[in-house]
């Protein structure tokens, strides 16, 4: 079994380690050994360590390696968008297998991928794309056919996690928890994509187009990343027995006029510190999956670096090395449900607003009547400190209002906080939040 290397880099690099260290391991699983035909990089002259592979191996010619006649199987652990696509569709549509860790070309071109193995009778796996090394989409397109997913919830970026996981331990600020992750070497020099939720709305896309059966791509993820959250939003989380993790959330719906949607979407949100999630620390990854007949069900573990990466492109390379011996293919995409992505502003979710009001007679009803007036309804309303300790003043004498409400249409909401902030009572909306996970 002749594979094709493309990218050679954290992930490609342990991949190659892995393979040397396991290859009579890989050789007994898969029934044929496995050799690397050749690795395509960008820069022959890099430094690659003591990287156990014979140097002559190396080309920056990825296209024309992919077309070698000798290559059965092209794993591509490079990113991007072009020109990772143009030499994926090439094998594909060679019928050569494919093993992918691309996040951003699945969410961007999933589809393009998925017809070009159509038409080449080739397998495209990518279980490495979403939550790194966790066993997640294999068990999405596999093990859960059975059965009807109604909702997805996942912790799946894992810098952003270690950032709020810093601000929650120690009352850091989103920008100084943001140096502490690049010095300890999660976020990457430009963090963009993983601080606004661009890594994260891809995973989103992915996840939500396995488990609902249709093409969901980063386009159709509505996003918000962590940027705007404050020391002030994780302080008031905390005395409301939560914490506030960036979460990607996929969930079926049902639109006004009775047809199945879904809502596809990345936000930071409030989760009460009893639902799984809310313990999942550090640098951690971790997926919730609502079944209706399997109930719920938790995925876990290490979502980046370059071994749990690795990891599960080896576990791909096995399952498609096998397929091509016994001369089989895995079940092609499932995308027969084809249900409309439902807007934001249509999602169901609620609100923790926290503000400053005048400290006088009606000021409350004038409040409740904004809320009533967008018809979203009120759960909660706490008058007093954010620490919840008694008293009802909250900065320069006025009063402070920890509201949250029933679930509701976002667009509702996002109305409801537009004319709280319009008001001449509320001195300031100090915090808006999403809660999910209910408490
Ligand atoms: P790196 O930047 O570490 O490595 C990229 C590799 O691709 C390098 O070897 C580089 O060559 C090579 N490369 C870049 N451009 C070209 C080109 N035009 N032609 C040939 N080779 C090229 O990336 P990672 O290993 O971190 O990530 C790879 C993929 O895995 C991405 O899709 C990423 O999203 C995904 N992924 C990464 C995770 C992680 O923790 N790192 C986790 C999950 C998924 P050279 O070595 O010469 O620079
Ligand atoms: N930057 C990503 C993260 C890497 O922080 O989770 C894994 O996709």
């Amino acid at each position: 079994m002749r594979l094709a290397l493309l990218g050679c880099g954290t992930v490609g690099g342990e991949v190659v380690r892995l393979l040397h260290e396991q290859s009579a391991d890989l050789a007994a699983r898969i029934g044929a050994p496995l050799e690397i035909a050749g690795i395509a990089v960008r820069r022959l002259g890099r430094d690659r360590g003591d990287l156990p592979v014979d140097p002559a191996l190396f080309t920056t010619d990825a296209l024309g390696l992919v077309k070698r006649d000798d290559v059965d199987v092209v794993v591509e652990v490079v990113g991007g968008i072009e020109p990772a696509r143009g030499w994926l569709v090439e094998a594909l549509r060679a019928g050569k297998s494919v093993v992918t860790a691309n996040k951003a070309l699945l969410a961007e071109d999933g589809g393009t991928l998925h017809d070009a193995a159509a038409e080449g009778g080739a397998d495209l796996y990518y279980e490495a794309a979403v939550a790194g090394a966790i066993p997640l989409l294999r068990p999405l397109r596999e093990s859960l056919h059975g059965d009807r997913i109604t909702r997805v919830t996942g912790i799946v970026n894992g810098t952003t996690n270690f950032i709020l996981s810093a601000m929650d331990a120690t009352g850091a600020g989103f920008a100084e928890a943001l140096e502490e992750a690049t010095e300890l070497g999660y976020a990457e020099a430009d963090p963009t994509a993983d601080v606004e939720g661009f890594d994260a709305a891809a995973k989103a896309a992915i996840l939500a187009s396995l488990a609902f059966h249709t093409r969901v791509s980063a386009a159709d993820v509505h996003r918000e990343g962590i940027t705007e959250v404050t020391a002030a939003d994780v302080a008031s989380a905390k005395a409301m027995g939560c914490t506030i993790k960036l979460l990607c959330i996929a969930a079926r719906g049902v639109d006004a006029a009775g047809r199945e949607t879904v809502n596809v979407r990345v936000h930071p949100a409030m989760i009460p510190l009893t639902h799984p999630l809310a313990s999942v620390g550090d640098a951690f990854n971790a997926v919730f999956v609502e079944a209706e007949a399997a109930g719920q069900l938790m995925f876990y573990g290490r979502g980046a670096g370059g071994a749990p990466t690795a990891s599960a492109v080896l576990g791909d390379v096995v399952a498609v090395a096998r397929n091509r011996l016994a001369g089989v293919r895995a079940a092609s995409e499932s995308a027969y449900a084809d249900l409309p992505v439902r807007p934001m502003g249509e999602a169901l979710t609620r609100y923790h607003v926290r503000l400053d009001v005048a400290d006088r007679p009606g000021v409350l009803a004038a409040v409740a009547g904004v809320f009533a007036r967008h018809d979203v309804s009120i759960a909660t309303v706490r008058q007093g400190s954010a620490d919840g300790s008694p008293g009802t003043t909250g900065r320069g004498g006025d009063a402070e209002l920890v509201i949250v409400t029933h679930v509701a249409p976002d667009a509702a909401l996002a109305a409801t906080v537009a004319e709280l902030r319009g008001l001449d009572i509320v001195r300031s909306v100090t915090s808006v939040l999403r809660v999910e996970g209910g408490f």
